[in-house]
């Protein structure tokens, strides 16, 4: 989950170093360039953010050769020492890696038995070395070699003194490759790389991928035969957008608006787009995520537990892929997935499509290595979201599998045509609902000035609450550093009740009327043991402070209720002084297992 950058082309020093600043939502850790000059190759490198590389680079630097990398770590702690790039013992090479080499102890091991030492604790210094061990009189014989040798998931760009030219190879970790005239690119991100390129390609898996002086790009397989790789006019609408503030708080005021957007791009793009026939096979639906992407399954699924009559499962994506949950070719699997390139999720739909059951993508990166997996997909239009707290992709997820959802049961004959196209009229009185929501933003950041001292919080709701709670939960303790828990209400007492005190908050979701008095009791017997209770919910509670907001669509709540969640986290780190968008040991697109 490393962000990497390798270009040919004029001014490549400058627009190597933009681009990471853009990749740098992808790890944080320290960052770095290796600059061809001459014969020569220059490595400048440093523990922590861009700002610390820029103040290194020397002014005026340039070159038509560069590859750089932002790191988020692995192996090895963080420190300039494991910074990318890498050198090859005697310097002929330099690599930049995204992703795991699996073997590379076994790999290391062998070098080290040559005499070849190591600089950095990590497993992409072997990539760098093997390249140069593997050097006989042929580059691109020993890229070659060296991708076969590899095991794991890897996006590797490989620069040579002596050429000019930049070798990539990969495997499972993206890579994207562009032109434009004669430069040529190689980058982490689409939409990053849409900036700089007319046309881009996304490499397949297994591919060498050799990038020359004068511009021209040809894709290999790991033997040496060449690929035909389509290359693309990049969407190049949505720019990358500079904010003054915190691109989270900006991330948040676009919910209503992105839900907006969501719907219409729902049914631009077709709607659900399964046949009749297949809808009627299906007996059972994972909803298949990671994080935020498996909150939205989770919430979805409550729904979609009373719309249809067929088993529904929400599944962590890392836990599906070594449980043993049962897949045939009546089961539906939505990936859900902000980025579309997070590992755990594309394992997951690597294991439904080898078991025959049917894979369908929910993603807001439409070009992503999880479309090109799955035999459906689904634009979620929120647009770029780069706050690593995700905010408004939940919101869009959340429509996109309602509308989803909806679409099935109409289908299946388990909803009838009033109640599917309530559900649809309903996405615009939720965004103005959530538009009320946003326009107290001001009393919610007071609630985080009362709260940022708590020792812990617990966020605490029932049924379609209770995902709402663990979004909630996420967000705070990701960008606050609380820690904080979700519970369904009604478990507190079975446990947890014993960690209530003074010190501690509980935020309590109550959107369904039927089960008010229940949460009544549970913020009751929190309040007794002298825990402060906030409350999220349509409906007064006693003596607790509140946070209103406006009854919607029961299928919708979750998109509505999370909003001040999501606005108490902001407010709760910034009044801590936290780094709201780059909080610590996160990255926002997580491409290693
Ligand atoms: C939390 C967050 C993460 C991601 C998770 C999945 O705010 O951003 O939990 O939701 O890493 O990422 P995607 O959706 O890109 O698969």
């Amino acid at each position: 989950m490393c962000g990497i950058f390798g270009m040919i082309g004029n001014s490549a020093v400058g627009q190597t170093l933009t681009a990471l600043k853009r990749l740098e939502y992808r790890g944080y850790d320290s960052a770095g360039i290796a600059v061809k000059t001459g014969n020569e190759i220059s490595i400048y490198k440093q523990a922590g953010r861009m700002e610390q590389l820029q103040a290194i680079v020397p002014n005026g630097l340039d070159s038509t050769t560069v590859i750089g990398h932002t790191r988020w770590a692995t192996h090895g702690e963080v420190s300039t020492a494991n910074a990318h790039p890498f050198f090859s013992f005697n310097k002929r090479f330099a690599i930049v890696h995204n992703g795991i080499i699996e073997n590379y102890q076994s790999l290391k091991n062998e070098l080290t038995l040559r005499g070849i030492s190591f600089a950095s604790q990590t497993d992409s210094e072997t990539v760098a070395h093997l390249v140069e061990a593997n050097y006989k009189d042929d580059v691109f014989e020993a890229v070659k070699i060296t991708a076969k040798s590899l095991e794991g998931s890897f996006a590797i760009v490989i620069t040579d003194t002596v050429d000019g030219n930049l070798y990539a190879i990969k495997n499972k970790s993206p890579l994207v490759v562009g032109v434009d005239g004669q430069n040529v690119y190689f980058c982490s991100d689409i939409r990053c790389l849409s900036q700089y390129a007319a046309k881009v390609a996304q490499t397949p898996d297994n591919t060498i991928v050799v990038a020359e002086k004068n511009g021209k790009v040809t894709f290999y397989d790991f033997d040496g035969n060449t690929l035909p790789v389509k290359f693309f006019e990049p969407d190049k609408t949505e720019d990358f957008v500079h904010v003054d503030g915190d691109f989270m708080l900006k991330e948040i005021l676009e919910v209503p608006e992105k839900i907006r957007r969501s719907k219409r791009g729902y049914f631009e793009s077709g709607g659900l787009n399964l046949s009749a026939k297949v809808v009627h096979r299906i007996k059972r639906i994972y909803f298949i995520g990671c994080g935020t992407a498996y909150n939205s399954g989770l919430q979805v699924a409550s729904s979609a537990r009373e719309m249809l009559d067929i088993d529904v499962v929400p599944v962590i994506a890392s836990e599906f892929i070594y449980d043993r949950y049962p897949v045939d070719s009546d089961t539906l699997a939505f990936f859900i997935s902000q980025s579309g390139e997070t590992a755990d999720t594309i394992r997951a739909a690597e294991k439904v499509a080898s078991m025959g059951g049917i894979t369908y993508a929910v993603t807001n990166t439409q070009t992503s290595t999880l479309r090109y997996l799955c035999n459906r997909v689904k634009n979620i239009y929120a647009d770029g979201e780069y706050a690593v707290a995700s905010t408004k992709a939940y919101n869009c997820q959340l429509i996109t599998l309602t509308l989803l959802i909806n679409d099935i049961a109409y289908l299946k004959g388990s909803i009838d045509e009033v109640t599917h196209t309530k559900i649809i009229d309903s996405v615009d009185s939720l965004s103005i609902a959530i538009e009320t929501v946003l326009n107290c933003g001001y009393s919610i950041s007071k609630i985080a000035d009362e709260i940022k001292d708590s020792s812990s919080v617990f966020f605490l709701g029932r049924t379609r609450d209770y995902p709402t709670a663990e979004e909630g939960s996420l967000k705070l303790k990701e960008i606050s550093y609380i820690h904080s828990e979700a519970y369904p209400a009604g478990e507190l007492k079975h446990g947890t009740l014993a960690l209530m005190e003074e010190g501690v908050t509980v935020v309590a979701i109550a959107t369904d009327s039927a089960l008010i008095d229940k949460m009544a009791s549970s913020i009751a017997e929190v309040k007794a043991r002298g825990a402060r209770v906030i409350c999220v919910s349509p409906y007064s509670f006693e003596d607790v402070t509140s946070i209103k907001v406006p009854v919607v669509n029961r299928y919708l709540f979750g998109a509505l209720s999370v909003v001040p969640l999501q606005l108490l986290a902001y407010y709760v780190a910034k009044r801590l002084g936290r780094d709201v968008d780059k909080p610590r040991n996160l990255a926002k697109s997580v491409t290693v297992e």
